[in-house]
């Protein structure tokens, strides 16, 4: 007998075929009426895929009571209560470092694109500005520019290492100091103080919510720059749009937002963030080995009891 599960969204084509023909599977998405879909599959159910940012918690998992397993599409797993999957005895598996190479590109790039204006020349270009107005206005270079990694784990590690190829130099905070060879802040405000790019990179939820805050702003100041790759409910988005409406801090460039998909206008007006709809690791080639590896867990749970990348 297959294992019976619920897949929460359509993922990856390939995926979704294995885990189709590996158990026995369930679309959420699909059911016209959730909670009816939720009562006739409850007897049976025991691992939930979560694709996508549905919330996951103790009231959806007590509609699930056979539910062993959750294993979830992204290294984030914020979306999900785990202190109430705990108390039911349910694991929660995650896709970490198969996407730490990739997520680090696009900090690069979003590090690349706020400081150089990319996307802000390009339309320069395109508006037929370079032959009525003449050259682009002059940016500023990365080189021997400071980057603070607020939350150095592994994707932090591996933006380090990008940054450093392009002549910048190092500094972090984390909750706890690291053995490596970069500087230590004991505050986001000090690394901000310290930082000409000031890089979220922290996991989501409730210890980090709001973490760049007002303060932490002001500490960045008018020639800084913000990037975040991590989630939108680090940064408080409101104080960030007052930033950068008051050219407190140099720019900004956001690959997460507080609703997502929901971006403020406010942010949309202004010519000095960077915009993109959460695509760190959104390549054919990472999001199909997440995918795998959401699959790896179930299988490997199912048939062995062994998990492959347990959250907590
Ligand atoms: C994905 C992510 O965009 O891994 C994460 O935590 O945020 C991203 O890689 C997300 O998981 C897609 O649902």
């Amino acid at each position: 007998m297959k294992p019976e599960i619920i897949i929460t969204a359509k993922g990856h084509a390939g995926t979704m075929a294995t885990l189709q023909s590996e158990f026995t599977s369930h679309l959420l998405a699909d059911a016209p009426d959730r909670n009816a879909f939720l009562k006739q599959h409850a007897p049976k159910v025991r691992g939930l895929a979560t694709f996508g940012p549905l919330p996951v918690d103790g009231k959806l998992m007590d509609a699930l009571p056979k539910l062993e397993i959750i294993a979830n599409f992204g290294v984030g797993v914020d979306a999900i209560n785990l202190a109430d999957a705990k108390q039911r005895n349910i694991i929660v598996t995650n896709t970490p470092d198969v996407l730490n190479e990739c997520v680090a590109d696009t900090a690069l790039a979003l590090i690349l694109n706020t400081l150089r204006r990319l996307p802000q020349s390009e339309k320069y270009l395109r508006g037929g500005n370079w032959a009525s107005r003449g050259p682009y206005p002059l940016t500023t270079s990365l080189g021997g520019k400071v980057l603070g990694v607020l939350g150095l784990g592994r994707i932090g590690e591996a933006v380090a290492k990008r940054a450093m190829a392009c002549g910048m130099t190092i500094r972090y905070h984390n909750r706890n100091r690291k053995d490596v060879p970069y500087p230590y802040d004991p505050d986001p405000v000090t690394l901000a103080k310290n930082s000409d790019v000031l890089m979220v990179v922290t996991p989501g939820g409730s210890a980090t919510a709001k973490m760049v805050n007002e303060k932490v702003l002001q500490a960045l100041g008018p020639e800084g720059f913000l990037v975040n790759i991590a989630r939108g409910s680090v940064v408080d988005e409101p104080a960030l749009v007052r930033a950068l409406k008051d050219k407190r801090i140099a720019g900004a460039a956001l690959d997460v937002f507080e609703n997502e998909p929901q971006v403020p206008a406010e942010l949309m007006a202004l010519d000095n963030v960077v915009l993109v709809p959460h695509i760190g690791s959104a390549t054919i080639e990472t999001r199909g080995a997440m995918a795998q590896r959401v699959f790896d867990n179930l299988k490997s749970y199912f048939d062995t009891g062994k998990l492959v990348s347990q959250a907590t």
